[in-house]
């Protein structure tokens, strides 16, 4: 069986910078409180005259390929993560294909989404292709427009100041070098918690007939329903599992890891982790520039941690995520 190695990273983050200062101006809201309950003091926002869900994934992926030394035309598989695709369908992959100039090739394209763990649902996925066989280079990108669908009011403070927008992507290739590439990938979810983190409405199965009414405009569940205390409780504890499951699983311990590239949710949650697990000085955190991209959050930070060099050959890099569902994940690299 083959091993599967990321072979380039790259990202993209819209140009426009919005402050907590900005958001201040917006709602009843400040700087002071965004950095210490987040950590996050800036992200940035879409140009909607210029920036699609798709097309901020093209120029991610294209950084990516130019990085790996890898042309465009052996991708033979797209895996899209994203909860903000550009249409309710189809979904974004196919997108991104036409865009990079793909779509006559009649390549597969698969879209995820599984919110925050969105990219380790989809690296996870993309990883069991290559050690198959069955596809030889594989795009895999998380995308996101979170700034669009957010509510500037006091009723959504706790949830617009925390997320922003960007675009990350790797690309997977085959090896036979043993013991190198993606050593593991483990995936959880309890749908228990469902309704806890979700934005409910135009939705189909909520006991009525019509999708999307005038009323429905005006209330909170087109908006991003969070139960912040309840996220943040489940998801410190959900991390030290996964990240112990996949240390685990391939006799490793702590002390093995480079670098911890977590979902950047929230900079307290990092700093727990770190903490809990005594390796201060190895979690990678861009939370403070970007908020939280959700899905993409994972492949911005590692195409930032790479270029920065601090993710080298045969590093052990970790990744580790939790969100809406519940669900969360991890993987286990050997670089
Ligand atoms: N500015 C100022 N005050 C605010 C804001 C804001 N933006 N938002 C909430 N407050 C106020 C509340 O109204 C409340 O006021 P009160 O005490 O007078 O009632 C007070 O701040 C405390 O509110 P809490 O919601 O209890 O604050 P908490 O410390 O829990 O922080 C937060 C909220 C940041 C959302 C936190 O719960 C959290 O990070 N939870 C984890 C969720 C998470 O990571 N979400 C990321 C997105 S989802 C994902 O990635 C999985």
């Amino acid at each position: 069986m083959k091993n599967t190695r990321i072979v380039g990273v790259g990202h993209y983050v819209p140009e426009q910078v919005v402050t907590n200062f900005d958001l201040a101006k917006l709602m009843d809201t400040n700087d002071e409180w965004i950095v210490e309950r987040t950590g996050v003091k800036e992200r940035r926002y879409f140009d909607y005259k210029k920036d699609t869900c798709s097309n901020m994934a093209a120029k991610a992926t294209k950084m990516a390929l130019e990085r790996a030394n890898v042309d465009v035309n052996e991708i033979d598989l797209i895996v899209f993560a994203t909860i903000s695709p550009d249409y309710m369908f189809p979904g974004s992959g196919v997108l991104m294909q036409r865009e990079l100039g793909l779509d006559k090739k009649a390549i597969a394209a698969i879209d995820i989404r599984n919110a925050c763990s969105g990219f380790i649902y989809a690296l996870s996925i993309a990883d069991q292709f290559i050690k198959t066989g069955m596809y030889k280079t594989i795009a895999v990108i998380g995308s996101e427009i979170q700034s669009s669908g957010l509510e500037f009011s006091d009723r959504q403070r706790h949830v617009s100041v925390i997320f922003g927008d960007g675009a990350g992507a790797v690309i997977l290739q085959a090896t036979d070098e043993p013991g190198k590439g993606i050593l593991s990938t483990h995936l959880h979810s309890d749908g228990t918690y469902a309704e806890e983190l979700c934005v409910k409405d135009p939705g189909s199965s909520r006991k009525r007939e019509e999708r999307l009414t005038p009323e429905m405009l005006k209330g909170e569940s087109v908006q991003a329903h969070m139960n912040g205390n309840l996220v943040f409780k489940h998801a410190v504890v959900r991390f030290m599992e996964v990240i112990t499951e996949t240390l685990k699983a391939n006799g490793k311990s702590r002390e093995d890891i480079d670098i911890l590239v977590p979902h950047q949710a929230n900079l307290r949650i990092s700093n727990f982790i770190e903490k809990k697990l005594q390796i201060e000085g190895k979690v990678y955190n861009n939370i403070q520039k970007y908020g939280n991209t959700t899905a993409a959050s994972i492949p911005i930070a590692l195409s930032e941690a790479w270029a920065e060099g601090k993710i080298k050959e045969n590093d052990l890099v970790c990744l580790a995520a939790f969100g809406s569902g519940f669900t969360w994940a991890s993987a286990l690299i050997n670089w």
